[in-house]
């Protein structure tokens, strides 16, 4: 029997075409601009939180690693007992669940990802997405998916849209209840293309880099501006099914963000040598042909959109023109789910 306090939440990384790049509200994350992402299948976080009542233990989750109750939270990712920041940015998220839930109980939490952790590669998307679905549930809070979004932004902006499958707009909004995600209809079915050029932790977090291009990049307020339009152009691609009109603007809303985060003070530079070689890659590919478009996250990894039934051929491209590197095919994924 597993205890009441216990649940098991399954949630995929998502892809932003239009990026999240800047906070008007630390505290409560709310976005500066509106962004739209691609939950993707693969890429996943398994997460059990138990919250401990008294010494009961959970089958998933085990007790704490002396066996005897808890008295604070403790978090172990992929069979690593965390503390220090990573303990602390979860302690604080469970306190928003806590609240909400009017309990006052340690939790014990175990994760296990399929997603390189801090690469760039969405990690606390799928994370904090897993963790917002089973820390609610276990704490017997029965919310909508729409509450459940704007809950799981306050552990991570992007994660709020891992709730959703599919292709899915995160609203900006302008307070914790007007900031949400929500699914996007698309006719086009899109697929994106890793390019893993590196699977090491970032030298600089999104969260802090973010911080430091809202603080002091000059170019950040014109990125800003361009994004309402961008966000625009791309939605009227979505429903007019013109992948190339998607393509483009999603390439410049990619590069613009690079570009804010490039000119910061100091500017926060994530590209490799090989992050520009698949930049022109991609872009080569183009001239020959091939409906591929290139967008970055905070990290030195390139993923390419295309259309689902070219992203095979477009992956063995890449595989022949990048030999170094790993190649993945992702298509779309579900949104977030209880596993038991
Ligand atoms: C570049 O969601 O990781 O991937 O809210 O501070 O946790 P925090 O940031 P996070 O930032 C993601 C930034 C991005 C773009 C995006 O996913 O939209």
């Amino acid at each position: 029997m597993l205890s009441p306090y216990c649940a098991t939440a399954c949630a995929h990384a998502n892809i932003a075409l239009i990026k999240y790049w800047g906070k008007a509200d630390e505290s409560l994350v709310i976005p500066t601009t509106s962004s739209l992402s691609l939950t993707l299948d693969g890429l996943t976080t398994q997460t059990t939180v138990e919250f401990h009542a008294d010494d009961e233990s959970c089958e998933q989750a085990g007790a704490s690693a002396t066996g005897s109750p808890l008295l604070h939270d403790t978090l172990n990712i992929d069979g690593q007992e965390q503390i220090g920041t990573p303990l602390q940015r979860v302690s604080k998220f469970l306190d928003v669940i806590r609240e909400r839930a009017g309990i006052a109980l340690p939790a014990r939490v175990v994760s296990h990802n399929t997603v390189p952790f801090g690469a760039g590669l969405a990690s606390s998307a799928s994370a904090f997405a897993a963790l917002a679905a089973a820390a609610s549930r276990a704490a017997g809070l029965e919310l909508s998916d729409r509450e459940l979004s704007r809950i799981a932004r306050r552990g991570s902006g992007s994660a709020c849209r891992s709730i959703y499958g599919g292709l899915v707009k995160w609203n900006a909004g302008h307070d914790d209840e007007s900031s949400y995600a929500e699914p996007v209809e698309s006719p086009l079915d899109l697929a994106i293309i890793v390019v893993l050029i590196s699977a090491k932790e970032k030298p600089m977090s999104s969260r802090e880099a973010m911080r430091l291009t809202v603080r002091t990049s000059p170019l950040y307020p014109a990125w800003v501006c361009a994004s309402e339009v961008d966000m625009r152009d791309a939605l009227a691609a979505v429903s007019h099914s013109d992948l190339r009109a998607l393509g483009a603007v999603a390439e410049a809303n990619a590069l613009g963000m690079h570009a804010a985060m490039m000119s910061a003070r100091p500017g926060v530079v994530y590209w490799l040598p090989q992050t520009v070689a698949a930049l022109a890659a991609v872009r080569d590919m183009r001239t020959q042909g091939f409906d591929v478009w290139f967008t970055m996250d905070a990290g030195a990894n390139v993923k390419v959109l295309a259309l689902a039934s070219e992203a095979e051929h477009v992956a063995d491209e890449l595989r022949n023109r990048m030999p170094d590197c790993a190649v993945e095919v992702h298509h779309p994924g579900s949104g977030v789910r209880i596993v038991h």
